[in-house]
């Protein structure tokens, strides 16, 4: 049965994925209006959004997914159809320091946006059976967006996690994130709840936040800062652009069954080591060949000949890491009609293009806050 999404709100929406989603949305999507629900936390980033403002279909709204009345209230205002719920606390190592915030957003959180979902959707509309009400006990979606690393950690030849595949997660992230699962799976069995989850995989891209792998090691590179790898740098990520991911969640919300849940993944299992050794070739090709490049990024190693392999430091690992994640999105590919459209190879590369042509907005991120996790979750990890 498939669904036609008209007003969306769409919580974490100045986050990595949430802006990503946003901007592809209002680009691909249908004809309503995408009202942007955030409280702009350290990982929220108003400036991921800045090339919309004066767009009709887009409202922002700051605003913490625990206030339930306040999203009951919103949903009504601008006649909600489809919630799709990015907000979290995403980053596993400050899970690691800290896990209250993560049992806070991730759990309580969605447990707030669904009962509002319910009171506006269903409950409503069953004591009015005529009119717009009715029609939203018809049609509705709460879409929320999970992660692969609630299914654990993967032996070499293991097969990928499906949608079947028991939770067993490992860090106070992934644990908080499989309870939130486990709510909006029950909010469907429980209250008829028109919900769908997908399951991915590491995301990259734009609008990253320098405290992942990926972009923190672009930026590390650019500035001539070491390059932490946990431990071996053996562990297997299935790497996912993040365009990839916002189009796998559209299709999600117009052709995905309610109650279903769908993995995504991108094709794009590989070693950490070798993420980070493959952005130090791509970033030394590009400073090599470009004189602006060098003066720009005078600290990276290539504006004075050297190569940013030379940046790379074992630390000590994560504790709990988990060694391999992999997907299987076959049920997304049938049911849904998903294909991940980009290699590894040339989602990297354009990533890398992009933190070269938007040096003003990582740079912005660099404050006293960033520093001073940096210190705290990297200083014990260096070894004596
Ligand atoms: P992010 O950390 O970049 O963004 C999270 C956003 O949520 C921020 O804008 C933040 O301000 C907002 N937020 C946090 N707490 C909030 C609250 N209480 N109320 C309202 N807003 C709040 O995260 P991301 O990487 O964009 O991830 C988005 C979603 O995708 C998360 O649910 C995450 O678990 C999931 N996911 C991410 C990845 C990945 O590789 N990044 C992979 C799998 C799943
Ligand atoms: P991360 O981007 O934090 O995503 P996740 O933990 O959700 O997979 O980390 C990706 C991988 O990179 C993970 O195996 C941990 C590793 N990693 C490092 O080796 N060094 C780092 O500084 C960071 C942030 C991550």
């Amino acid at each position: 049965m498939s669904f036609e999404p008209h007003n969306l709100f769409v919580t974490g929406g100045a986050g990595f994925i949430g802006s990503n989603f946003v901007h592809h949305w209002l680009a691909n999507g249908g004809t309503g209006r995408v009202v942007v629900f955030d409280a702009l936390t350290y990982a929220g980033n108003i400036d991921n959004l800045a090339a919309l403002e004066g767009n009709p279909r887009y409202v922002f709204e700051r605003g913490d997914i625990c206030d339930e009345a306040r999203v009951r209230a919103l949903l009504e205002r601008y006649d909600i159809d489809t919630i799709v719920n990015f907000a979290a606390e995403s980053h596993v190592d400050r899970s690691i320091l800290g896990p209250d915030d993560f049992i806070r957003t991730n759990v309580v959180g969605t447990l707030a946006l669904l009962k509002a979902a319910k009171s506006f959707w269903i409950d409503a509309g069953n004591k009015q059976a005529l009119g717009d009400a009715a029609q939203r006990v018809a049609a509705h979606r709460f879409h929320h967006v999970s992660t692969d690393e609630v299914y654990g950690s993967l032996g070499p030849d293991d097969a990928p996690f499906r949608e079947d595949t028991p939770y067993a997660p490992n860090s106070p992230y992934s644990a908080s994130k499989a309870g939130s699962d486990h709510l909006v799976r029950a909010y469907h069995e429980t209250f008829g709840l028109h919900t769908t989850i997908t399951n991915c995989s590491n995301n990259y891209g734009p609008y990253h936040f320098p405290e992942k792998l990926i972009p923190l090691t672009i930026v590390n590179i650019l500035l001539g800062k070491p390059l932490p790898v946990y431990g071996d740098g053996l562990q297997v990520r299935d790497w996912l652009h993040v365009a990839d991911h916002c189009a796998a969640i559209g299709l999600a919300l117009s052709r995905g069954t309610a109650g279903q849940v769908y993995n995504i993944g991108g094709n794009g299992e590989t070693t950490n080591i070798n993420i980070v050794q493959s952005l130090c070739d791509l970033i030394d090709a590009r400073l090599r060949a470009d004189a602006k490049l060098r003066e720009m990024f005078n600290a990276s190693p290539a504006a004075s000949g050297g190569t940013a392999r030379d940046l790379i430091t074992h630390v000590r690992d994560r504790p709990g890491h988990d060694r391999r994640y992999a997907i299987d999105y076959g049920k997304a590919a049938r049911e849904l009609g998903y294909q991940p459209s980009r290699s590894l190879e040339e989602g990297l590369d354009s990533t890398v293009d992009w933190y070269l042509t938007h040096t003003p907005w990582w740079q912005a991120l660099l404050g006293r806050d960033y520093d001073a996790w940096v210190r705290a979750n990297y200083e014990p990890k260096k070894r004596s």
